[in-house]
């Protein structure tokens, strides 16, 4: 029997990166999974087609975590699908598109930042939360990010919307915790994806950027998204049944 048979996963940010690796993963390991992402869905169709995941065991859900209507719609999809929801992992986010000191940061940017980032996070756990009340368990994993542990210069909508997101999952552990629902973030350093390699510091066009990300962590490396997700997995698991409220960081020892 694998690890999450029977058992029903959404992730957000399905589409690319951490996301991707962790809804491949639970599907790997026998889950129902619901890919929920804004974006273009072709590489992880790909994906599961060559790791040969039957259609009957995943949805495609498009979703914008930044709107109630469309979160709600994604939790009502996955129940009267596949008739519960045991876990979710809320990946999905976005990064800055320039470098700014707090007064001359843009302010569109900085409030599309805040909406994705932590009141679509919020969404998410909302109504999952709900559910999960509804069925008597589940389990939720939010990635947040090493920016919500300590602050990022030029960088403050971000470092402000996952320290957001840390307070949300510390809050939601407490009050759920007699509740059999258990709630924890990842808080990941540099991982090599798209949004870091493309996106505000864009590492793949500029050495020096992507040698000093490198060398944030102890171990001189990025992580990779399996990295990530397999944290993500065992936090959904048994096997870490006494663990909730907690933000990990995952940092290859940048914080040791
Ligand atoms: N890569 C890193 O170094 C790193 C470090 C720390 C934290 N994180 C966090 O990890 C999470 C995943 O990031 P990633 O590196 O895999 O990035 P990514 O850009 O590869 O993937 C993010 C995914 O989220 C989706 N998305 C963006 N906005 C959305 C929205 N409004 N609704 C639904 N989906 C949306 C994108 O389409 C994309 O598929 C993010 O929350 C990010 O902040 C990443």
């Amino acid at each position: 029997m694998k690890r999450f048979e029977n058992k029903v996963a959404i992730v957000t940010g399905a589409a690319s990166g951490i996301g991707r690796a962790t809804a491949i993963k639970f599907a790997e390991e026998g889950a129902r999974v619901v890919l929920a992402d804004i974006g273009d869905f072709s590489d992880i169709l790909n994906e599961f087609e060559k790791f040969l995941i039957p259609n009957s065991q995943f949805l495609i859900q498009k979703c914008n975590i930044g709107e109630r209507a469309d979160v709600v719609n994604l939790i009502n999809t996955t129940v009267e699908t596949f008739g519960h929801l045991d876990y979710a992992v809320n990946c999905a986010g976005i990064a800055g598109k320039v470098s700014k000191p707090v007064h001359e940061y843009p302010e569109e940017d900085w409030l599309q930042q805040i909406q994705i980032n932590l009141i679509g996070t919020w969404y998410c756990v909302k109504f999952q939360l709900e559910q999960m009340m509804k069925q008597g368990g589940g389990n939720i994993v939010c990635v947040s990010s090493a920016a919500g542990l300590v602050g990022q210069p030029e960088n403050s909508p971000y470092a402000a919307s996952k320290h957001g997101v840390n307070g949300l999952v510390k809050s939601a552990a407490i009050e759920y915790a007699t509740k059999n629902i258990r709630i924890n973030a990842i808080c990941p350093t540099a991982i090599e994806t798209p949004m870091i390699m493309h996106g505000r510091r864009k590492l793949a066009e500029n050495p020096e950027a992507l040698q000093q990300a490198i060398n944030f962590q102890r171990m001189k490396r990025m992580g990779h998204p399996d990295e990530v997700a397999d944290v993500a997995l065992w936090l959904c698991s048994d096997q870490s049944s006494f663990i909730t409220g907690h933000c990990m960081a995952v940092d290859g020892g940048a914080f040791a």
